[in-house]
Formats: C-alpha cells, structure tokens, sequence
C-alpha cells in the first residue's frame, strides 16, 4: 500500500512549515510547490535529511511545477502574499485571486480526487475562487481559519484561567475577520461553559483579542504574519481527513442553508473524514449569535461579488 500524496502549494512560512509538520507526523509523501526557483527543492532536501535522524521514510520532494503533484489525496493550497502592518486581509485580494485561480487550475487538473484545503488569505473568498475554479463538489474544497481562530480563542482562555489547553473547546462561527464569531456560551473548560468561570467583561476582551489574533502577531512580526499555528491548524484537517476521524473542526465551506446561511462561504463547524466535509454540525443559535453570523458571511459575500466585478463577469 503506497502512503497517502499530501502537495503543500506556496513554500513560504505556512506552506514549509505545514510540509515539515505533516512530514514529522509521517502523515504521507510531500511535495512541495512554488514559484521560486530552487527554494522548495532546498526546503524539500533539507527536511529529506532529518529523516535519517526521525527514523523516518516519507518523501519530501520541492519543485516548480505540478507535474510532481498528480493524484494528491490532499492539497493545501498557502500561495500568496501576507499581510504587511497596517493592512487587512482583504487588502490581499486582487493579488491573491490570481494565485489562487491559476494554483487551482493546475492542482485540479493533475488530482482531479483531491481534497483541497485553502489557507491563502482573504480566506473565504479564496475558497470560493478554489470552488468555482476547481469545479469539485463542496466536500472537497475548504478553507483553514476556524482551527486557527478556535486555538488561539483556547490559548487566551488556557492563560486567563491558569488551565491545561487540552481542557478547553472553543466554539467559532463566520468569516476568518475582524467579525468572526467566537461563541462563549458554546466553549468549555472541562465541559463547564466559559461563562460561568470568567467575568463577562473578561470574556468579551478575549474574544476581541481572538479577533484580532491575526493581525497581533503581524504588528510584532513587521515582515509578514503567522506561520506556526496556521500550519499546524492546516495538519491538523489534513489529519482528520486522511486517518478518517470524523472530527468536528470549524472549517470555512460552503453553506447552502445551514445555518440559515444560503449558498456563502463561511466558517462552520464540520464532521471531517476521508471523504472531506462529511457533513456540517449544526446546534441552535440564539438570535444574537445568529445576527452576527449572518453579518459575517455577508461581508464574504460583498468580497465575492466584488471578485466577480472585478473579473469582468
Ligand atoms: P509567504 O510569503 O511566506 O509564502 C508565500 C509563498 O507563496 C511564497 O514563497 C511565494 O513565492 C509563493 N507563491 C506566490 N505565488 C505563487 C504561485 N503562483 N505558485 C506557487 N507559489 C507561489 O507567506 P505565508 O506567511 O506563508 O502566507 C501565505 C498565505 O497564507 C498568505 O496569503 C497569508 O495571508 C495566508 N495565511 C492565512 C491564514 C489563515 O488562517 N487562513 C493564516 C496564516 C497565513
Ligand atoms: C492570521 O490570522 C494572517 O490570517 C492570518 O494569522
């Protein structure tokens, strides 16, 4: 039996460190893409000559073409440009489409079985472009964000209460964005809700915090934005798809009514598994919480459509 094909697109901060991690978790074969000559091959060698020392086997291949990705199980796709102090996702976008559109094109062509996971920014419209590009049913295309915005929702929390991170689940709804909905009452230390442990005003600074997770580590950065617990959010889809966990995970997909969301991509809380998104958890949300859902995905929507202006269609 061959070992699954994982192809980690972009070998920048995210996409290295996604391939070393996926590769230290012996999850399956990586290759490794980018534009830059000779950049993914050294990345790809150098991460090839720490197997003797792991004790391990898999392959790590760099190139700058596709051919090498033909029948990926899994694809993730992290090319293009991050953000910079003072700019938002969405300042990413004209850019980042292009990428994105001609990134999908080839992978989808070669792997026509795969499953893509998109973690180029600004995410959820990326993931529409994948869809829509890619021609894949909505299983099979979706987008990193909410793992992301979920550990660090659970590190503020595991640091204000003086808790293990592993007793902490963390609830986030919508858009990776400043309007991401992190649900307190749905996030549980020890299975006991949020709100009975931590001050309301507390919470709420949590919860802004988390919000702007993104844009903190930028500010300290200066050249460019996180990498460490994006890519390990990134392995961590990966790894529930290919070992088939049916873990629920906020994953950014395609809504078609759930959630009283209709045909956007947002971020939702999903059953993942061999097939992808095998299906999306749905509990109730209270009027408040649906409101803020509803004005996230309408902002991924005016992204959306603002692509498609701005394409000409
Ligand atoms: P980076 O600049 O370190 O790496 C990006 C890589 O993409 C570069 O090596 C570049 O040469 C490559 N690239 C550009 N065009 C390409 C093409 N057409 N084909 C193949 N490779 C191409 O950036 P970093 O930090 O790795 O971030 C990558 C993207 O991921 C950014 O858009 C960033 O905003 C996003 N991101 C999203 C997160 C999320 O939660 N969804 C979290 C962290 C980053
Ligand atoms: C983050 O949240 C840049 O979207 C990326 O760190």
């Amino acid at each position: 039996m061959s070992r699954p094909k994982i192809s980690v697109i972009g070998a920048g901060n995210v996409g290295a460190t996604t391939a070393l991690m996926l590769a230290q978790l012996e999850l399956g074969d990586v290759v490794l893409v980018d534009i830059l000559e000779g950049m993914p091959q050294g990345k790809a060698l150098d991460m090839m000559e720490m197997n003797p020392v792991y004790g391990y086997d898999v392959s790590i291949t760099g190139t700058n073409s596709y051919e090498e990705t033909a029948n990926s199980d899994v694809v993730v796709i992290t090319s293009g440009i991050p953000r910079k102090p003072g700019m938002s996702r969405d300042d990413l976008i004209a850019t980042n489409t292009e990428i994105v559109k001609q990134v999908t094109e080839n992978v989808a062509r070669r792997s026509p079985n795969a499953i893509l996971i998109l973690v180029t920014n600004p995410l959820d419209a990326m993931v529409y472009i994948a869809h829509k590009v890619s021609g894949f049913p909505r299983e099979r295309v979706m987008g990193m964000a909410g793992v992301l915005d979920a550990a660090r929702f659970r590190s503020f929390i595991g640091m204000e209460l003086g808790v293990s991170v592993e007793n902490i689940h963390a609830f986030v709804l919508g858009g990776h964005g400043d309007d991401m909905v992190p649900l307190a009452r749905a996030t549980t230390v020890a299975g006991v809700p949020i709100t009975e442990l931590i001050p309301a005003d507390r919470i709420e600074s949590i919860i802004q915090r988390t919000r702007q997770g993104g844009g903190e580590i930028v500010a300290l950065l200066k050249t460019g934005s996180a990498f460490y617990a994006p890519a390990v959010s990134a392995v961590e889809m990966v790894d529930a798809i290919l070992r088939d966990k049916k873990k629920i995970l906020p994953c950014c997909v395609l809504a078609q009514g759930e959630y009283g969301v209709d045909n956007t991509f947002v971020g939702l809380p999903v059953i993942l598994g061999s097939k992808g998104v095998e299906k999306i958890f749905e509990i109730k949300l209270t009027k408040k919480e649906s409101e803020e859902l509803q004005l996230s995905a309408a902002h991924v929507k005016e992204l959306c459509d603002h692509i498609e202006k701005m394409s000409g269609k």
